[in-house]
């Protein structure tokens, strides 16, 4: 698939949102559609969101980005979600490098929270070298454990 990573623009919004509520996630967290829809509005306002775009500008899915957000100090994946449709066909893992782009421009080390009855999503990140680094038991919501997740820049090869 054509992709590109472009910062989010307002006709973007409605897919991002979508990408969300059609989710696991989406239904655990009781993302309400207009909640969904202030909170990214804001975010795009920040410049926090970055979306994977086709040739005809079609947003395939999206991820929230605080390059501060871990600590005061590294980079946090703070949401990824691609829309339902275009799952399982490496947007996701597109999205992933992006962040490890501009992620690893900024620290030695990044971060991200995947919680624990998302077992896909967990198994994306793995295969990607996310380490599991601890568990916060019952964070947001009663019952539901988030892994914090952690990936090292790789080391860069020595010149021979
Ligand atoms: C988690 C999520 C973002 C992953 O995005 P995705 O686009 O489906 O991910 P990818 O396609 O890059 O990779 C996922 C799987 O597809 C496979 N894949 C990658 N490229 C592929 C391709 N070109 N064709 C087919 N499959 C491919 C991967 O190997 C992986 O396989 P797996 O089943 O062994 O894990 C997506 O499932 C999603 O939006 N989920 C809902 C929201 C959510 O849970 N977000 C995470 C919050 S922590």
């Amino acid at each position: 698939m054509n992709i590109s990573i472009v910062r989010a623009e307002s006709s973007h919004i409605h897919d991002c949102v979508s990408a969300v509520i059609h989710s696991e996630i989406g239904r655990v967290y009781g993302m309400s559609e207009d909640k969904m829809r202030n909170t990214l509005t804001r975010a795009m306002d920040s410049g926090e969101v970055f979306v994977a775009v086709d040739p005809q500008n079609h947003c395939l899915g999206f991820i929230r980005v605080a390059l501060r957000g871990a600590f005061c100090r590294f980079p946090y994946l703070m949401l990824i979600a691609v829309n339902e449709a275009c799952r399982g066909q490496g947007v996701g893992n597109r999205l992933l490098s992006f962040f490890e782009e501009i992620g690893f421009g900024e620290a030695d080390r990044i971060f991200l929270l995947v919680s624990h009855f998302n077992t896909g999503a967990r198994r994306l990140y793995e295969l990607l070298g996310y380490k599991s680094v601890g568990v916060l038991p019952d964070l947001v919501i009663k019952g539901v454990d988030e892994i914090l997740m952690m990936k090292c820049r790789p080391e860069e090869l020595p010149a021979v």
